[in-house]
Protein backbone atom coordinates (compact mmCIF):
# COMPACT_ATOMS: atom_id res chain seq x y z
CA UNK A 1 0.00 0.00 0.00
CA UNK A 2 1.25 3.34 -0.66
CA UNK A 3 0.00 6.95 1.17
CA UNK A 4 1.12 10.36 -0.68
CA UNK A 5 3.37 12.79 0.97
CA UNK A 6 3.32 16.80 0.45
CA UNK A 7 6.11 18.47 1.13
CA UNK A 8 5.69 22.07 2.46
CA UNK A 9 6.11 24.86 1.24
CA UNK A 10 7.53 23.68 -2.04
CA UNK A 11 4.59 21.66 -2.54
CA UNK A 12 6.26 18.88 -4.23
CA UNK A 13 4.35 15.49 -4.27
CA UNK A 14 5.31 11.67 -4.40
CA UNK A 15 3.29 8.32 -3.78
CA UNK A 16 5.30 6.96 -0.93
CA UNK A 17 5.47 2.67 0.16
CA UNK A 18 3.78 1.95 3.54
CA UNK A 19 7.45 0.16 4.26
CA UNK A 20 9.40 3.38 3.79
CA UNK A 21 10.82 5.60 5.74
CA UNK A 22 9.83 8.94 4.57
CA UNK A 23 13.14 9.81 3.82
CA UNK A 24 14.26 7.15 1.86
CA UNK A 25 10.71 7.19 -0.18
CA UNK A 26 12.15 11.24 -0.58
CA UNK A 27 15.42 10.46 -1.43
CA UNK A 28 14.10 7.80 -4.13
CA UNK A 29 11.91 10.20 -5.62
CA UNK A 30 14.97 12.85 -6.07
CA UNK A 31 13.12 15.10 -3.21
CA UNK A 32 16.50 16.26 -1.24
CA UNK A 33 15.18 16.21 2.52
CA UNK A 34 17.90 17.26 4.99
CA UNK A 35 19.67 14.39 6.57
CA UNK A 36 22.44 12.96 8.48
CA UNK A 37 22.85 9.52 10.20
CA UNK A 38 19.62 7.88 8.58
CA UNK A 39 19.20 6.30 11.59
CA UNK A 40 17.13 8.23 14.38
CA UNK A 41 20.18 9.31 16.40
CA UNK A 42 21.63 13.08 14.94
CA UNK A 43 18.11 15.18 14.35
CA UNK A 44 18.96 16.03 11.18
CA UNK A 45 16.30 15.22 9.29
CA UNK A 46 13.65 16.56 11.95
CA UNK A 47 10.45 17.87 10.25
CA UNK A 48 6.61 18.83 11.82
CA UNK A 49 3.59 16.09 10.19
CA UNK A 50 1.09 18.96 9.69
CA UNK A 51 -1.37 16.22 8.56
CA UNK A 52 -1.74 12.61 8.66
CA UNK A 53 -0.01 10.30 10.75
CA UNK A 54 2.78 8.50 10.86
CA UNK A 55 4.64 5.48 12.53
CA UNK A 56 7.58 7.18 14.30
CA UNK A 57 9.66 3.88 14.35
CA UNK A 58 12.89 3.38 16.57
CA UNK A 59 14.84 6.70 17.27
CA UNK A 60 17.15 8.20 20.19
CA UNK A 61 15.32 10.28 22.93
CA UNK A 62 17.41 13.00 22.25
CA UNK A 63 17.49 13.09 18.62
CA UNK A 64 13.40 14.05 19.20
CA UNK A 65 12.18 14.55 22.72
CA UNK A 66 8.69 13.99 23.99
CA UNK A 67 8.20 17.61 23.52
CA UNK A 68 8.92 17.79 20.35
CA UNK A 69 7.01 14.81 18.95
CA UNK A 70 3.62 16.57 21.06
CA UNK A 71 4.43 19.59 18.97
CA UNK A 72 4.36 17.84 15.73
CA UNK A 73 8.08 16.76 15.15
CA UNK A 74 9.59 13.67 13.64
CA UNK A 75 12.19 12.03 12.51
CA UNK A 76 11.63 11.85 8.64
CA UNK A 77 14.87 8.99 8.85
CA UNK A 78 12.25 6.64 11.13
CA UNK A 79 8.62 7.70 10.07
CA UNK A 80 6.91 5.68 7.98
CA UNK A 81 3.73 7.04 6.83
CA UNK A 82 0.17 5.30 8.14
CA UNK A 83 -1.91 7.56 6.09
CA UNK A 84 -1.50 10.21 3.45
CA UNK A 85 0.62 13.06 5.13
CA UNK A 86 1.73 16.62 4.59
CA UNK A 87 5.25 17.88 6.02
CA UNK A 88 7.23 20.55 6.62
CA UNK A 89 10.46 20.09 5.47
CA UNK A 90 13.09 22.91 3.91
CA UNK A 91 14.83 21.12 1.36
CA UNK A 92 18.10 20.99 0.41
CA UNK A 93 18.17 23.29 -2.78
CA UNK A 94 21.68 24.18 -3.27
CA UNK A 95 25.57 23.09 -2.22
CA UNK A 96 25.52 25.81 0.39
CA UNK A 97 22.35 24.04 2.65
CA UNK A 98 24.87 20.80 3.16
CA UNK A 99 27.17 20.41 6.10
CA UNK A 100 30.31 19.83 5.32
CA UNK A 101 32.04 16.73 7.47
CA UNK A 102 35.15 15.33 8.30
CA UNK A 103 34.93 11.50 8.21
CA UNK A 104 36.96 8.23 8.40
CA UNK A 105 35.94 5.53 6.20
CA UNK A 106 37.26 1.95 5.25
CA UNK A 107 37.53 0.74 1.51
CA UNK A 108 35.22 -1.49 1.31
CA UNK A 109 36.01 -3.22 -2.17
CA UNK A 110 38.95 -1.97 -4.55
CA UNK A 111 38.01 -2.92 -8.13
CA UNK A 112 40.29 -1.70 -11.17
CA UNK A 113 38.24 -1.31 -13.93
CA UNK A 114 41.17 0.16 -16.36
CA UNK A 115 44.61 -0.51 -16.81
CA UNK A 116 44.79 2.87 -14.68
CA UNK A 117 41.61 3.56 -13.17
CA UNK A 118 40.71 2.00 -9.85
CA UNK A 119 36.79 2.28 -8.40
CA UNK A 120 37.07 2.67 -4.41
CA UNK A 121 33.78 1.84 -2.86
CA UNK A 122 34.09 3.37 1.01
CA UNK A 123 32.30 2.30 3.54
CA UNK A 124 30.71 5.26 6.48
CA UNK A 125 31.02 4.15 10.28
CA UNK A 126 27.74 2.94 11.03
CA UNK A 127 25.24 5.39 11.89
CA UNK A 128 26.36 7.52 9.88
CA UNK A 129 25.70 8.84 6.00
CA UNK A 130 26.83 11.74 4.22
CA UNK A 131 24.88 13.78 1.98
CA UNK A 132 25.21 15.33 -0.97
CA UNK A 133 24.20 16.34 -4.19
CA UNK A 134 25.08 14.49 -7.23
CA UNK A 135 28.73 15.67 -8.79
CA UNK A 136 29.95 17.01 -5.74
CA UNK A 137 33.17 16.10 -4.16
CA UNK A 138 35.25 14.85 -1.06
CA UNK A 139 38.96 15.61 -0.55
CA UNK A 140 41.17 12.61 0.98
CA UNK A 141 42.67 13.99 4.03
CA UNK A 142 46.38 12.61 3.97
CA UNK A 143 48.37 11.65 6.80
CA UNK A 144 50.83 14.66 6.21
CA UNK A 145 47.54 17.48 5.77
CA UNK A 146 47.54 17.35 2.03
CA UNK A 147 44.92 16.44 0.45
CA UNK A 148 43.20 15.13 -2.77
CA UNK A 149 40.39 15.62 -4.28
CA UNK A 150 38.01 12.72 -5.55
CA UNK A 151 34.09 13.35 -7.20
CA UNK A 152 31.68 11.20 -6.10
CA UNK A 153 30.23 8.83 -8.21
CA UNK A 154 27.55 7.20 -6.77
CA UNK A 155 23.99 9.27 -6.54
CA UNK A 156 22.77 9.84 -3.19
CA UNK A 157 19.44 7.37 -3.13
CA UNK A 158 21.96 4.80 -3.83
CA UNK A 159 24.68 5.77 -0.40
CA UNK A 160 25.70 3.02 1.62
CA UNK A 161 29.01 3.16 -0.65
CA UNK A 162 31.02 6.19 -1.65
CA UNK A 163 31.98 4.96 -5.22
CA UNK A 164 35.51 7.27 -6.07
CA UNK A 165 36.71 6.90 -9.53
CA UNK A 166 40.71 7.01 -9.25
CA UNK A 167 42.83 7.49 -11.95
CA UNK A 168 46.35 6.34 -11.42
CA UNK A 169 49.03 9.67 -11.62
CA UNK A 170 52.49 8.52 -12.58
CA UNK A 171 54.41 10.05 -9.79
CA UNK A 172 50.76 11.13 -7.67
CA UNK A 173 51.07 11.09 -4.13
CA UNK A 174 47.84 9.56 -3.56
CA UNK A 175 46.97 7.12 -6.65
CA UNK A 176 50.34 5.80 -6.45
CA UNK A 177 49.26 4.32 -2.85
CA UNK A 178 45.84 3.17 -4.46
CA UNK A 179 47.27 1.71 -7.20
CA UNK A 180 50.55 0.06 -5.30
CA UNK A 181 50.23 -0.78 -1.62
CA UNK A 182 46.27 0.08 -0.50
CA UNK A 183 44.69 -2.75 0.69
CA UNK A 184 40.52 -3.39 0.88
CA UNK A 185 39.69 -2.69 4.50
CA UNK A 186 42.21 0.07 4.35
CA UNK A 187 40.54 3.66 6.27
CA UNK A 188 41.00 6.61 4.98
CA UNK A 189 39.46 10.19 6.07
CA UNK A 190 37.77 12.81 3.67
CA UNK A 191 36.26 15.93 4.01
CA UNK A 192 32.94 16.81 2.24
CA UNK A 193 31.13 17.47 0.34
CA UNK A 194 32.15 20.16 -1.60
CA UNK A 195 31.59 21.77 -4.82
CA UNK A 196 29.18 23.02 -6.95
CA UNK A 197 29.18 20.97 -10.33
CA UNK A 198 25.94 19.58 -9.65
CA UNK A 199 22.40 19.18 -11.82
CA UNK A 200 20.27 22.09 -11.85
CA UNK A 201 17.17 20.63 -11.44
CA UNK A 202 15.13 24.18 -11.68
CA UNK A 203 15.51 24.23 -15.58
CA UNK A 204 13.92 22.26 -18.44
CA UNK A 205 16.60 22.72 -20.79
CA UNK A 206 17.91 19.98 -22.25
CA UNK A 207 21.65 18.99 -20.78
CA UNK A 208 24.66 17.89 -22.62
CA UNK A 209 27.32 16.24 -20.04
CA UNK A 210 30.70 16.17 -21.81
CA UNK A 211 33.05 13.77 -19.61
CA UNK A 212 37.01 13.12 -20.08
CA UNK A 213 38.34 9.80 -18.72
CA UNK A 214 37.08 9.91 -15.08
CA UNK A 215 35.64 13.28 -15.35
CA UNK A 216 32.33 10.65 -16.04
CA UNK A 217 32.32 9.76 -12.08
CA UNK A 218 30.43 12.68 -11.13
CA UNK A 219 28.51 12.91 -14.46
CA UNK A 220 27.43 9.13 -13.68
CA UNK A 221 26.34 10.69 -10.19
CA UNK A 222 24.11 13.06 -12.27
CA UNK A 223 22.97 10.84 -14.57
CA UNK A 224 21.80 7.91 -11.75
CA UNK A 225 19.87 10.78 -10.35
CA UNK A 226 18.58 12.18 -13.09
CA UNK A 227 17.34 8.82 -13.91
CA UNK A 228 15.73 8.29 -10.33
CA UNK A 229 14.22 11.84 -10.39
CA UNK A 230 12.55 10.70 -13.18
CA UNK A 231 13.99 13.61 -15.36
CA UNK A 232 12.00 13.85 -18.96
CA UNK A 233 14.99 16.61 -19.98
CA UNK A 234 16.91 15.60 -23.05
CA UNK A 235 20.33 14.01 -21.94
CA UNK A 236 22.90 13.67 -24.20
CA UNK A 237 26.76 12.33 -22.95
CA UNK A 238 29.75 12.64 -24.62
CA UNK A 239 32.17 10.81 -23.16
CA UNK A 240 36.11 11.25 -24.23
CA UNK A 241 38.75 8.73 -23.64
CA UNK A 242 42.12 8.10 -25.43
CA UNK A 243 41.39 4.29 -26.78
CA UNK A 244 38.59 1.63 -25.98
CA UNK A 245 40.68 0.28 -23.05
CA UNK A 246 40.22 3.89 -21.24
CA UNK A 247 36.52 3.89 -21.61
CA UNK A 248 36.51 1.92 -18.57
CA UNK A 249 32.44 1.84 -17.95
CA UNK A 250 31.12 1.59 -21.53
CA UNK A 251 28.12 -1.26 -20.58
CA UNK A 252 26.55 1.20 -18.03
CA UNK A 253 26.27 4.10 -20.38
CA UNK A 254 24.99 1.86 -23.28
CA UNK A 255 22.42 0.12 -20.55
CA UNK A 256 20.92 3.62 -19.57
CA UNK A 257 20.49 4.61 -23.82
CA UNK A 258 18.54 1.12 -23.66
CA UNK A 259 16.60 1.82 -20.70
CA UNK A 260 15.60 5.81 -20.77
CA UNK A 261 14.38 7.24 -24.69
CA UNK A 262 15.77 10.60 -23.60
CA UNK A 263 19.38 9.54 -23.03
CA UNK A 264 21.91 8.99 -25.75
CA UNK A 265 25.72 8.05 -25.08
CA UNK A 266 28.40 9.06 -27.40
CA UNK A 267 31.58 7.69 -26.61
CA UNK A 268 34.58 9.64 -28.79
CA UNK A 269 38.12 8.20 -28.58
CA UNK A 270 41.16 10.62 -29.17
CA UNK A 271 43.53 7.82 -30.19
CA UNK A 272 42.03 4.48 -30.70
CA UNK A 273 44.17 1.44 -31.15
CA UNK A 274 44.06 -0.65 -34.20
CA UNK A 275 42.98 -3.33 -32.90
CA UNK A 276 40.26 -1.53 -31.07
CA UNK A 277 38.48 -1.68 -34.40
CA UNK A 278 36.59 1.24 -33.42
CA UNK A 279 33.77 2.43 -35.78
CA UNK A 280 32.54 5.68 -33.61
CA UNK A 281 33.26 9.17 -33.02
CA UNK A 282 37.07 9.99 -33.05
CA UNK A 283 38.87 13.34 -32.38
CA UNK A 284 38.68 15.18 -28.95
CA UNK A 285 35.20 15.50 -27.15
CA UNK A 286 34.38 18.98 -26.72
CA UNK A 287 35.12 18.97 -30.57
CA UNK A 288 32.80 15.93 -31.38
CA UNK A 289 29.92 18.22 -29.30
CA UNK A 290 30.82 21.81 -31.17
CA UNK A 291 30.79 19.63 -34.48
CA UNK A 292 27.07 18.42 -33.73
CA UNK A 293 25.69 21.96 -31.91
CA UNK A 294 25.57 25.04 -34.07
CA UNK A 295 23.31 26.16 -32.00
CA UNK A 296 23.74 26.12 -28.04
CA UNK A 297 21.57 28.81 -26.89
CA UNK A 298 19.26 26.43 -25.62
CA UNK A 299 21.33 23.94 -23.43
CA UNK A 300 22.83 23.51 -20.02
CA UNK A 301 26.26 21.88 -20.31
CA UNK A 302 27.86 20.05 -17.86
CA UNK A 303 31.66 19.20 -18.47
CA UNK A 304 34.15 17.58 -15.97
CA UNK A 305 37.82 16.11 -16.74
CA UNK A 306 41.30 17.53 -17.86
CA UNK A 307 41.07 21.27 -16.97
CA UNK A 308 42.70 22.13 -20.15
CA UNK A 309 39.00 20.00 -22.02
CA UNK A 310 36.68 21.82 -19.68
CA UNK A 311 38.64 25.38 -20.77
CA UNK A 312 38.41 24.58 -24.60
CA UNK A 313 34.93 22.93 -24.24
CA UNK A 314 33.73 26.20 -22.65
CA UNK A 315 35.63 28.43 -25.23
CA UNK A 316 34.22 26.32 -28.02
CA UNK A 317 30.38 26.12 -26.41
CA UNK A 318 30.06 30.09 -25.81
CA UNK A 319 31.36 30.35 -29.55
CA UNK A 320 28.43 28.42 -30.19
CA UNK A 321 25.64 30.70 -28.08
CA UNK A 322 25.54 28.62 -25.07
CA UNK A 323 24.91 31.45 -22.28
CA UNK A 324 28.35 31.19 -19.99
CA UNK A 325 26.10 30.81 -16.71
CA UNK A 326 24.78 27.38 -18.50
CA UNK A 327 28.03 26.41 -18.23
CA UNK A 328 28.64 23.70 -15.05
CA UNK A 329 32.32 21.67 -14.72
CA UNK A 330 34.55 20.46 -12.48
CA UNK A 331 38.46 20.72 -14.16
CA UNK A 332 40.56 18.14 -12.56
CA UNK A 333 43.18 19.91 -11.27
CA UNK A 334 45.96 18.82 -9.40
CA UNK A 335 46.35 19.58 -5.57
CA UNK A 336 48.55 22.66 -4.64
CA UNK A 337 51.79 22.14 -2.97
CA UNK A 338 51.72 18.21 -3.95
C1 LIG B 1 37.21 18.96 -7.78
C2 LIG B 1 38.09 17.85 -8.26
C3 LIG B 1 37.58 16.58 -8.44
C4 LIG B 1 38.40 15.56 -8.89
N1 LIG B 1 37.86 14.32 -9.10
C5 LIG B 1 38.63 13.33 -9.58
C6 LIG B 1 38.07 12.02 -9.86
O1 LIG B 1 36.90 11.77 -9.63
N2 LIG B 1 38.89 11.08 -10.36
C7 LIG B 1 40.21 11.32 -10.63
O2 LIG B 1 40.90 10.40 -11.11
N3 LIG B 1 40.76 12.53 -10.38
C8 LIG B 1 40.01 13.52 -9.86
N4 LIG B 1 40.57 14.76 -9.63
C9 LIG B 1 42.00 14.94 -9.86
C10 LIG B 1 42.75 14.41 -8.66
O3 LIG B 1 42.43 15.18 -7.51
C11 LIG B 1 44.26 14.45 -8.88
O4 LIG B 1 44.60 13.70 -9.99
C12 LIG B 1 44.89 13.90 -7.65
O5 LIG B 1 44.97 14.94 -6.73
C13 LIG B 1 46.18 13.25 -7.87
O6 LIG B 1 46.67 12.92 -6.59
P1 LIG B 1 48.07 12.26 -6.38
O7 LIG B 1 48.42 12.43 -4.94
O8 LIG B 1 48.09 10.85 -6.91
O9 LIG B 1 49.00 13.07 -7.33
P2 LIG B 1 49.95 14.27 -6.97
O10 LIG B 1 50.92 13.86 -5.94
O11 LIG B 1 49.12 15.44 -6.71
O12 LIG B 1 50.69 14.44 -8.37
C14 LIG B 1 50.12 13.97 -9.62
C15 LIG B 1 51.09 14.03 -10.78
O13 LIG B 1 51.03 15.27 -11.38
C16 LIG B 1 52.21 15.98 -11.23
N5 LIG B 1 51.75 17.32 -10.91
C17 LIG B 1 51.41 17.79 -9.71
N6 LIG B 1 50.98 19.07 -9.81
C18 LIG B 1 51.02 19.36 -11.11
C19 LIG B 1 50.69 20.51 -11.87
N7 LIG B 1 50.22 21.62 -11.29
N8 LIG B 1 50.84 20.47 -13.22
C20 LIG B 1 51.31 19.36 -13.82
N9 LIG B 1 51.65 18.26 -13.16
C21 LIG B 1 51.51 18.26 -11.82
C22 LIG B 1 52.96 15.26 -10.16
O14 LIG B 1 54.34 15.39 -10.30
C23 LIG B 1 52.53 13.84 -10.41
O15 LIG B 1 53.17 13.26 -11.50
C24 LIG B 1 39.77 15.79 -9.16
C25 LIG B 1 40.30 17.08 -8.95
C26 LIG B 1 39.47 18.09 -8.50
C27 LIG B 1 40.04 19.46 -8.28
S1 LIG C 1 19.05 11.56 9.81
FE1 LIG C 1 19.84 11.45 11.82
S2 LIG C 1 18.04 11.34 12.98
FE2 LIG C 1 17.31 11.22 10.99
Amino acid sequence: MSFQVTIKPSNHQYSAPEHETILESALREGFALPYGCRNGACGSCKGKILQGQVDYGKYQDNALSETEKHAGMALFCTAKPLTDVVIECREVGAARDIPVKTMPCRVQKMEKVAHDVMILHLKLPANERLQFLAGQYIDILLKDGKRRSFSLANAPHDDEFLQLHVRHMPGGVFTGQVFNSMQEKAILRFEGPHGSFFLREDSKKPILFVAGGTGFAPIKGMLEHAFQAHCKREMVLYWGARSLRDLYMPHLAGQWQQEHPNFTFIPVLSEPLAEDNWPGRTGLVHQAVADDFADLSGYQVYACGAPQMVEAGKQAFVARGLPEDEFFADAFTFAAGV
